[in-house]
Protein backbone atom coordinates (compact mmCIF):
# COMPACT_ATOMS: atom_id res chain seq x y z
CA UNK A 1 0.00 0.00 0.00
CA UNK A 2 1.86 3.32 -1.23
CA UNK A 3 2.58 6.37 1.26
CA UNK A 4 0.70 3.89 4.51
CA UNK A 5 2.04 4.19 7.45
CA UNK A 6 1.16 2.31 10.57
CA UNK A 7 1.27 3.44 14.45
CA UNK A 8 1.72 1.32 16.80
CA UNK A 9 0.44 2.00 20.42
CA UNK A 10 -2.08 1.68 23.03
CA UNK A 11 -5.47 2.30 21.21
CA UNK A 12 -9.10 3.03 22.51
CA UNK A 13 -11.80 4.43 20.97
CA UNK A 14 -15.94 4.45 20.99
CA UNK A 15 -17.31 3.31 18.04
CA UNK A 16 -20.72 4.06 19.54
CA UNK A 17 -22.22 5.69 22.70
CA UNK A 18 -21.16 3.05 25.55
CA UNK A 19 -24.22 3.44 27.60
CA UNK A 20 -26.26 2.12 24.73
CA UNK A 21 -23.70 -0.74 23.35
CA UNK A 22 -21.82 -2.74 25.20
CA UNK A 23 -19.48 -3.09 22.67
CA UNK A 24 -18.67 -0.07 21.91
CA UNK A 25 -15.89 0.30 23.47
CA UNK A 26 -12.47 -0.56 21.54
CA UNK A 27 -9.05 -1.20 23.29
CA UNK A 28 -5.78 -2.58 22.03
CA UNK A 29 -3.08 -2.82 24.27
CA UNK A 30 -0.53 -3.35 21.60
CA UNK A 31 -2.57 -1.75 19.11
CA UNK A 32 -2.46 -0.36 15.48
CA UNK A 33 -3.65 2.53 13.07
CA UNK A 34 -2.84 1.84 9.66
CA UNK A 35 -3.30 5.31 7.76
CA UNK A 36 -2.84 6.16 4.02
CA UNK A 37 -3.73 9.97 2.26
CA UNK A 38 -5.25 11.05 5.45
CA UNK A 39 -7.63 8.25 6.57
CA UNK A 40 -7.95 5.21 8.66
CA UNK A 41 -7.52 1.56 6.70
CA UNK A 42 -7.63 -0.40 9.62
CA UNK A 43 -7.34 -0.48 13.58
CA UNK A 44 -7.00 -3.19 15.93
CA UNK A 45 -4.01 -5.64 17.22
CA UNK A 46 -1.39 -4.83 15.86
CA UNK A 47 -0.28 -8.00 14.47
CA UNK A 48 -3.62 -8.28 12.70
CA UNK A 49 -3.22 -4.86 11.47
CA UNK A 50 0.41 -5.91 10.00
CA UNK A 51 -0.36 -8.29 8.49
CA UNK A 52 -2.85 -6.60 6.63
CA UNK A 53 0.25 -4.11 5.43
CA UNK A 54 2.94 -6.19 5.65
CA UNK A 55 5.37 -3.25 3.98
CA UNK A 56 4.30 -0.16 5.53
CA UNK A 57 6.65 1.31 7.75
CA UNK A 58 5.76 1.45 10.75
CA UNK A 59 5.77 4.13 13.99
CA UNK A 60 6.90 2.97 16.75
CA UNK A 61 4.63 4.53 19.34
CA UNK A 62 4.50 1.62 22.23
CA UNK A 63 4.45 3.08 25.50
CA UNK A 64 2.10 5.53 24.59
CA UNK A 65 -1.88 5.80 23.71
CA UNK A 66 -3.43 6.72 20.80
CA UNK A 67 -7.17 8.59 20.95
CA UNK A 68 -9.36 9.91 18.81
CA UNK A 69 -8.78 13.96 18.42
CA UNK A 70 -10.81 15.38 20.85
CA UNK A 71 -13.95 17.63 19.83
CA UNK A 72 -15.00 20.23 21.77
CA UNK A 73 -18.28 21.40 21.16
CA UNK A 74 -18.41 25.45 23.00
CA UNK A 75 -15.43 27.49 23.41
CA UNK A 76 -15.11 31.12 22.77
CA UNK A 77 -12.23 32.21 21.00
CA UNK A 78 -12.05 35.75 22.48
CA UNK A 79 -11.92 34.74 25.77
CA UNK A 80 -8.60 33.42 25.77
CA UNK A 81 -7.27 36.41 27.79
CA UNK A 82 -9.52 36.09 30.48
CA UNK A 83 -9.24 32.41 31.38
CA UNK A 84 -8.69 32.58 35.62
CA UNK A 85 -11.32 34.75 36.36
CA UNK A 86 -12.87 33.75 39.38
CA UNK A 87 -15.20 34.05 42.11
CA UNK A 88 -18.33 35.67 39.84
CA UNK A 89 -21.47 34.49 38.75
CA UNK A 90 -22.02 34.23 35.01
CA UNK A 91 -23.98 37.71 34.72
CA UNK A 92 -21.63 39.61 36.67
CA UNK A 93 -18.46 37.74 34.83
CA UNK A 94 -19.89 38.87 31.57
CA UNK A 95 -20.06 42.56 33.02
CA UNK A 96 -16.90 42.48 34.61
CA UNK A 97 -14.48 40.37 32.77
CA UNK A 98 -15.88 38.83 29.24
CA UNK A 99 -17.16 41.35 27.17
CA UNK A 100 -14.60 43.95 27.88
CA UNK A 101 -12.08 41.59 26.37
CA UNK A 102 -14.88 41.21 23.65
CA UNK A 103 -14.90 44.48 23.05
CA UNK A 104 -11.12 44.64 22.34
CA UNK A 105 -11.73 42.35 19.20
CA UNK A 106 -13.48 45.44 17.41
CA UNK A 107 -8.96 46.29 17.19
CA UNK A 108 -8.49 43.21 14.28
CA UNK A 109 -4.77 42.35 14.83
CA UNK A 110 -5.48 42.03 18.51
CA UNK A 111 -8.47 39.45 17.40
CA UNK A 112 -5.58 37.93 14.81
CA UNK A 113 -3.21 37.64 17.45
CA UNK A 114 -5.95 36.14 19.52
CA UNK A 115 -7.18 33.64 17.11
CA UNK A 116 -3.70 32.73 16.02
CA UNK A 117 -2.91 31.49 19.89
CA UNK A 118 -6.38 30.28 20.55
CA UNK A 119 -6.03 27.73 17.66
CA UNK A 120 -2.41 26.62 18.74
CA UNK A 121 -3.74 26.13 21.73
CA UNK A 122 -6.45 23.90 20.73
CA UNK A 123 -4.07 21.44 18.69
CA UNK A 124 -1.10 21.23 21.54
CA UNK A 125 -3.87 19.97 23.70
CA UNK A 126 -5.13 17.32 21.21
CA UNK A 127 -8.29 19.01 20.21
CA UNK A 128 -8.26 18.61 16.65
CA UNK A 129 -12.40 19.45 16.03
CA UNK A 130 -14.44 22.04 17.76
CA UNK A 131 -17.52 24.31 17.83
CA UNK A 132 -16.38 28.12 18.56
CA UNK A 133 -18.08 30.85 19.55
CA UNK A 134 -16.67 33.98 17.45
CA UNK A 135 -16.27 37.53 18.30
CA UNK A 136 -19.33 40.09 17.30
CA UNK A 137 -17.19 41.60 14.86
CA UNK A 138 -17.50 40.31 10.97
CA UNK A 139 -13.19 40.51 11.02
CA UNK A 140 -12.32 38.92 13.94
CA UNK A 141 -14.38 36.05 13.12
CA UNK A 142 -13.23 35.94 9.71
CA UNK A 143 -9.64 35.83 11.52
CA UNK A 144 -10.62 32.82 13.25
CA UNK A 145 -11.39 31.02 10.41
CA UNK A 146 -8.43 31.82 9.11
CA UNK A 147 -6.37 31.06 11.63
CA UNK A 148 -7.89 27.70 12.07
CA UNK A 149 -7.46 26.90 7.99
CA UNK A 150 -3.89 27.77 8.80
CA UNK A 151 -3.30 25.69 11.57
CA UNK A 152 -5.59 22.44 9.40
CA UNK A 153 -7.79 22.57 12.45
CA UNK A 154 -11.76 21.91 11.60
CA UNK A 155 -13.88 24.68 13.26
CA UNK A 156 -17.30 25.16 13.26
CA UNK A 157 -17.88 29.21 14.22
CA UNK A 158 -19.88 32.17 13.32
CA UNK A 159 -20.62 35.82 13.93
CA UNK A 160 -21.66 36.57 17.48
CA UNK A 161 -25.12 38.51 17.07
CA UNK A 162 -26.88 40.48 19.92
CA UNK A 163 -28.62 43.67 19.80
CA UNK A 164 -30.06 43.99 23.53
CA UNK A 165 -28.67 43.89 27.22
CA UNK A 166 -25.00 44.13 25.98
CA UNK A 167 -22.22 46.97 26.13
CA UNK A 168 -23.85 49.24 23.30
CA UNK A 169 -20.28 48.19 21.22
CA UNK A 170 -21.31 44.46 21.24
CA UNK A 171 -24.88 45.70 19.51
CA UNK A 172 -25.75 45.11 15.85
CA UNK A 173 -28.51 45.91 13.60
CA UNK A 174 -30.44 42.79 12.80
CA UNK A 175 -29.79 44.21 8.90
CA UNK A 176 -25.75 44.32 9.55
CA UNK A 177 -26.20 41.32 11.34
CA UNK A 178 -27.67 39.33 8.38
CA UNK A 179 -25.07 41.14 5.91
CA UNK A 180 -21.97 40.07 7.82
CA UNK A 181 -23.46 36.75 8.39
CA UNK A 182 -24.02 36.32 4.89
CA UNK A 183 -20.71 37.26 3.98
CA UNK A 184 -18.61 34.79 6.45
CA UNK A 185 -20.83 32.23 5.37
CA UNK A 186 -20.21 32.32 1.69
CA UNK A 187 -16.67 32.75 2.72
CA UNK A 188 -15.81 30.06 5.28
CA UNK A 189 -18.92 27.52 5.41
CA UNK A 190 -17.75 23.93 3.60
CA UNK A 191 -14.31 25.49 2.43
CA UNK A 192 -11.67 23.12 3.80
CA UNK A 193 -12.23 22.33 7.09
CA UNK A 194 -14.41 25.24 8.22
CA UNK A 195 -17.82 25.27 9.09
CA UNK A 196 -20.65 27.85 9.95
CA UNK A 197 -22.86 28.49 12.91
CA UNK A 198 -25.53 30.58 13.16
CA UNK A 199 -24.51 32.27 16.74
CA UNK A 200 -26.97 34.14 18.70
CA UNK A 201 -25.12 34.85 22.12
CA UNK A 202 -27.94 33.76 24.09
CA UNK A 203 -31.73 34.58 24.16
CA UNK A 204 -30.77 37.28 27.03
CA UNK A 205 -28.90 39.20 24.32
CA UNK A 206 -30.98 39.11 21.43
CA UNK A 207 -34.69 40.12 19.89
CA UNK A 208 -37.40 38.24 18.83
CA UNK A 209 -36.25 39.47 15.16
CA UNK A 210 -32.37 38.95 15.51
CA UNK A 211 -33.61 35.26 16.56
CA UNK A 212 -36.02 35.44 13.21
CA UNK A 213 -32.78 36.43 11.55
CA UNK A 214 -30.92 33.90 13.15
CA UNK A 215 -33.91 31.31 11.40
CA UNK A 216 -33.51 32.81 8.21
CA UNK A 217 -29.48 32.38 7.69
CA UNK A 218 -30.38 28.49 8.49
CA UNK A 219 -33.52 28.35 5.91
CA UNK A 220 -31.29 30.17 3.10
CA UNK A 221 -28.09 28.21 4.43
CA UNK A 222 -29.31 24.40 4.97
CA UNK A 223 -26.71 22.71 5.94
CA UNK A 224 -25.12 25.53 8.83
CA UNK A 225 -25.30 25.00 12.19
CA UNK A 226 -26.46 26.96 15.03
CA UNK A 227 -25.08 27.26 18.69
CA UNK A 228 -25.69 29.49 21.74
CA UNK A 229 -26.25 29.16 25.24
CA UNK A 230 -29.60 27.85 27.38
CA UNK A 231 -30.72 27.69 31.57
CA UNK A 232 -27.04 28.19 32.62
CA UNK A 233 -28.01 30.90 35.66
CA UNK A 234 -31.47 31.84 37.95
CA UNK A 235 -30.86 35.01 36.81
CA UNK A 236 -30.37 34.89 33.40
CA UNK A 237 -33.03 32.62 33.48
CA UNK A 238 -35.44 34.97 34.69
CA UNK A 239 -34.27 38.14 32.36
CA UNK A 240 -35.08 35.65 29.39
CA UNK A 241 -38.40 34.87 30.86
CA UNK A 242 -38.72 38.67 31.67
CA UNK A 243 -37.82 39.53 27.89
CA UNK A 244 -40.21 36.53 25.96
CA UNK A 245 -43.26 36.27 28.38
CA UNK A 246 -45.23 34.27 25.89
CA UNK A 247 -42.32 31.33 25.80
CA UNK A 248 -43.22 28.93 28.51
CA UNK A 249 -39.49 27.76 28.90
CA UNK A 250 -36.49 29.23 27.85
CA UNK A 251 -35.87 26.32 25.13
CA UNK A 252 -39.64 27.54 23.75
CA UNK A 253 -37.65 30.84 22.81
CA UNK A 254 -35.12 28.55 20.21
CA UNK A 255 -37.78 26.38 19.03
CA UNK A 256 -40.03 29.38 18.10
CA UNK A 257 -37.39 30.30 15.52
CA UNK A 258 -36.10 26.40 14.80
CA UNK A 259 -32.91 26.93 16.65
CA UNK A 260 -33.24 23.59 17.85
CA UNK A 261 -32.85 20.04 16.02
CA UNK A 262 -29.72 18.13 14.84
CA UNK A 263 -28.09 21.36 13.33
CA UNK A 264 -28.12 22.76 17.06
CA UNK A 265 -25.68 22.31 20.12
CA UNK A 266 -26.94 24.71 23.31
CA UNK A 267 -24.65 25.18 26.28
CA UNK A 268 -25.09 24.29 29.89
CA UNK A 269 -28.88 23.67 30.17
CA UNK A 270 -28.05 23.30 34.34
CA UNK A 271 -31.43 24.84 35.51
CA UNK A 272 -33.73 22.71 32.76
CA UNK A 273 -37.05 21.54 33.57
CA UNK A 274 -38.59 17.88 32.84
CA UNK A 275 -40.81 19.15 29.66
CA UNK A 276 -37.09 20.65 28.11
CA UNK A 277 -35.90 17.85 28.22
CA UNK A 278 -38.35 15.55 26.39
CA UNK A 279 -38.29 18.26 23.71
CA UNK A 280 -34.44 18.23 23.42
CA UNK A 281 -34.58 14.66 23.18
CA UNK A 282 -37.59 14.60 20.23
CA UNK A 283 -35.37 17.30 18.47
CA UNK A 284 -32.23 15.83 19.12
CA UNK A 285 -30.34 19.00 19.88
CA UNK A 286 -26.96 18.67 21.65
CA UNK A 287 -26.22 20.06 24.97
CA UNK A 288 -22.86 21.10 25.54
CA UNK A 289 -21.91 20.12 28.63
CA UNK A 290 -19.23 22.27 30.77
CA UNK A 291 -18.50 20.89 34.06
CA UNK A 292 -15.48 23.29 34.99
CA UNK A 293 -17.53 26.30 33.78
CA UNK A 294 -20.59 25.31 35.75
CA UNK A 295 -18.33 25.24 38.72
CA UNK A 296 -16.18 28.66 38.18
CA UNK A 297 -19.15 30.51 37.86
CA UNK A 298 -21.14 28.99 40.54
CA UNK A 299 -23.86 27.61 37.83
CA UNK A 300 -24.43 24.61 39.42
CA UNK A 301 -24.01 20.93 39.15
CA UNK A 302 -25.42 19.57 35.49
CA UNK A 303 -28.08 17.13 35.83
CA UNK A 304 -26.33 14.43 33.67
CA UNK A 305 -28.05 11.55 34.64
CA UNK A 306 -31.61 13.40 34.03
CA UNK A 307 -30.61 14.45 30.34
CA UNK A 308 -29.40 10.52 30.04
CA UNK A 309 -32.59 9.02 31.30
CA UNK A 310 -34.63 11.79 28.88
CA UNK A 311 -32.65 10.59 25.89
CA UNK A 312 -30.91 13.94 25.31
CA UNK A 313 -27.78 13.26 23.21
CA UNK A 314 -25.13 15.23 25.48
CA UNK A 315 -21.54 16.43 24.55
CA UNK A 316 -18.78 18.01 26.23
CA UNK A 317 -17.11 21.67 26.19
CA UNK A 318 -14.74 23.51 27.69
CA UNK A 319 -16.48 27.10 27.60
CA UNK A 320 -12.90 28.62 27.75
CA UNK A 321 -12.78 31.56 29.13
CA UNK A 322 -15.79 30.53 31.90
CA UNK A 323 -14.06 27.49 31.88
CA UNK A 324 -10.26 26.87 33.20
CA UNK A 325 -8.83 25.72 29.90
CA UNK A 326 -8.44 23.80 26.94
CA UNK A 327 -8.04 20.20 28.30
CA UNK A 328 -10.82 17.94 27.32
CA UNK A 329 -8.86 14.99 29.50
CA UNK A 330 -9.33 17.46 32.80
CA UNK A 331 -12.96 18.50 31.23
CA UNK A 332 -13.81 14.55 31.12
CA UNK A 333 -12.30 14.76 34.85
CA UNK A 334 -14.19 17.35 35.76
CA UNK A 335 -17.92 15.70 34.49
CA UNK A 336 -17.06 12.70 36.58
CA UNK A 337 -16.20 14.61 39.56
CA UNK A 338 -18.76 16.83 39.78
CA UNK A 339 -21.25 13.95 39.37
CA UNK A 340 -19.88 12.14 41.91
CA UNK A 341 -21.07 14.65 44.14
CA UNK A 342 -24.23 15.56 42.62
CA UNK A 343 -27.91 15.21 43.58
CA UNK A 344 -28.11 11.62 42.09
CA UNK A 345 -24.22 10.59 42.20
CA UNK A 346 -23.32 7.95 39.87
CA UNK A 347 -20.08 7.22 38.25
CA UNK A 348 -19.52 8.23 34.89
CA UNK A 349 -17.42 5.59 33.38
CA UNK A 350 -14.17 5.76 31.28
CA UNK A 351 -15.31 4.33 28.03
CA UNK A 352 -18.00 7.21 28.33
CA UNK A 353 -15.56 9.86 29.63
CA UNK A 354 -14.28 9.38 26.17
CA UNK A 355 -16.64 8.92 24.07
CA UNK A 356 -18.33 12.36 25.37
CA UNK A 357 -15.01 14.01 24.68
CA UNK A 358 -14.73 12.47 21.04
CA UNK A 359 -17.73 10.60 19.13
CA UNK A 360 -20.41 12.25 21.36
CA UNK A 361 -18.94 15.87 19.99
CA UNK A 362 -18.60 14.28 16.26
CA UNK A 363 -22.29 13.35 16.53
CA UNK A 364 -23.40 16.70 17.80
CA UNK A 365 -21.63 18.45 14.81
CA UNK A 366 -23.21 15.73 12.30
CA UNK A 367 -19.34 14.82 11.93
CA UNK A 368 -19.53 11.36 12.78
CA UNK A 369 -19.20 9.72 9.52
CA UNK A 370 -16.27 11.24 9.15
CA UNK A 371 -13.80 11.72 12.44
CA UNK A 372 -14.77 11.03 16.47
CA UNK A 373 -13.49 6.82 16.56
CA UNK A 374 -10.73 5.03 14.49
CA UNK A 375 -13.17 3.25 12.58
CA UNK A 376 -11.93 2.92 8.98
CA UNK A 377 -12.70 5.17 6.06
CA UNK A 378 -12.43 8.10 8.70
CA UNK A 379 -10.01 10.78 8.70
CA UNK A 380 -7.18 10.19 10.63
CA UNK A 381 -8.01 12.34 13.14
CA UNK A 382 -5.65 11.65 16.37
CA UNK A 383 -3.84 12.14 19.52
CA UNK A 384 -0.49 10.33 21.13
CA UNK A 385 -0.13 10.80 24.52
CA UNK A 386 2.98 9.94 26.18
CA UNK A 387 3.90 10.92 29.91
CA UNK A 388 7.23 12.25 30.37
CA UNK A 389 8.98 9.46 31.99
CA UNK A 390 10.06 10.42 35.23
CA UNK A 391 6.77 12.02 36.15
CA UNK A 392 3.78 10.65 38.45
CA UNK A 393 1.16 9.34 35.19
CA UNK A 394 3.97 7.11 33.89
CA UNK A 395 4.58 5.58 37.22
CA UNK A 396 0.90 5.28 37.64
CA UNK A 397 0.94 3.64 33.76
CA UNK A 398 3.94 0.99 35.16
CA UNK A 399 1.30 -0.22 37.19
CA UNK A 400 -1.51 -0.40 35.31
CA UNK A 401 -3.11 -3.64 33.79
CA UNK A 402 -5.93 -3.35 31.62
CA UNK A 403 -7.85 0.04 29.91
CA UNK A 404 -9.77 0.94 33.45
CA UNK A 405 -6.34 1.38 34.78
CA UNK A 406 -5.10 3.43 31.86
CA UNK A 407 -7.99 5.38 31.02
CA UNK A 408 -8.64 6.19 34.86
CA UNK A 409 -4.85 7.63 35.04
CA UNK A 410 -4.84 9.33 31.86
CA UNK A 411 -8.07 10.82 32.51
CA UNK A 412 -6.67 11.80 35.92
CA UNK A 413 -3.46 12.74 35.47
CA UNK A 414 -2.59 13.44 31.90
CA UNK A 415 -1.67 17.27 30.94
CA UNK A 416 -0.86 18.86 27.73
CA UNK A 417 3.09 17.34 28.39
CA UNK A 418 1.91 14.07 27.80
CA UNK A 419 0.32 15.32 24.26
CA UNK A 420 3.16 14.28 21.74
CA UNK A 421 1.52 14.44 18.63
CA UNK A 422 -1.65 15.77 17.32
CA UNK A 423 -3.05 14.83 13.05
CA UNK A 424 -5.93 16.02 11.43
CA UNK A 425 -7.04 14.28 8.45
CA UNK A 426 -3.55 12.73 8.68
CA UNK A 427 -1.95 16.08 8.42
CA UNK A 428 0.60 16.71 12.08
CA UNK A 429 -0.91 19.63 13.63
CA UNK A 430 1.32 19.52 16.58
CA UNK A 431 4.16 17.98 17.73
CA UNK A 432 5.74 18.37 21.11
N1 LIG B 1 -23.90 33.19 28.15
C1 LIG B 1 -23.79 34.19 27.26
N2 LIG B 1 -22.52 34.46 26.95
C2 LIG B 1 -21.79 33.59 27.66
C3 LIG B 1 -20.39 33.37 27.76
O1 LIG B 1 -19.55 34.02 27.13
N3 LIG B 1 -19.99 32.37 28.61
C4 LIG B 1 -20.89 31.61 29.31
N4 LIG B 1 -20.44 30.65 30.11
N5 LIG B 1 -22.20 31.82 29.22
C5 LIG B 1 -22.64 32.79 28.41
ZN1 LIG C 1 -20.23 29.71 26.53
Amino acid sequence: MNGAELLRASLASTRADPARDSGAFAWHEDGALLICDGRIVASGEFSEVRRAAPESPVTDWRGGLLLPGFVDTHIHFPQLRIIGALGRTLLDWLEQSALPEEIRMADVSYAADTARRFVQALASHGTTTAMVFGAHFPDATAALFEAAGAACLRIVSGLVVSDRALPLELHQTVEQAYRDSTGLIKRFHEAGRTLYAATPRFAFSTSEAMLEMCQTLVREHPTIRVQSHINENQAEIAGVRDAFPWARDYLAVYERYSLTGRHAVLAHNVHTTDAELDRLAASRTTIAHCPASNAALGSGIFPLRRHLDAGVHVALGTDVGGGTGFSMIKEALCAHLMQRVGPSPFVLDTPRMLYLATLAGAQALSLDSEIGSFCPGKAADLVYLRPPEDGPLAAVLERASGPEDVLGAVFTLAGSESVREVRVGGTRVYAA
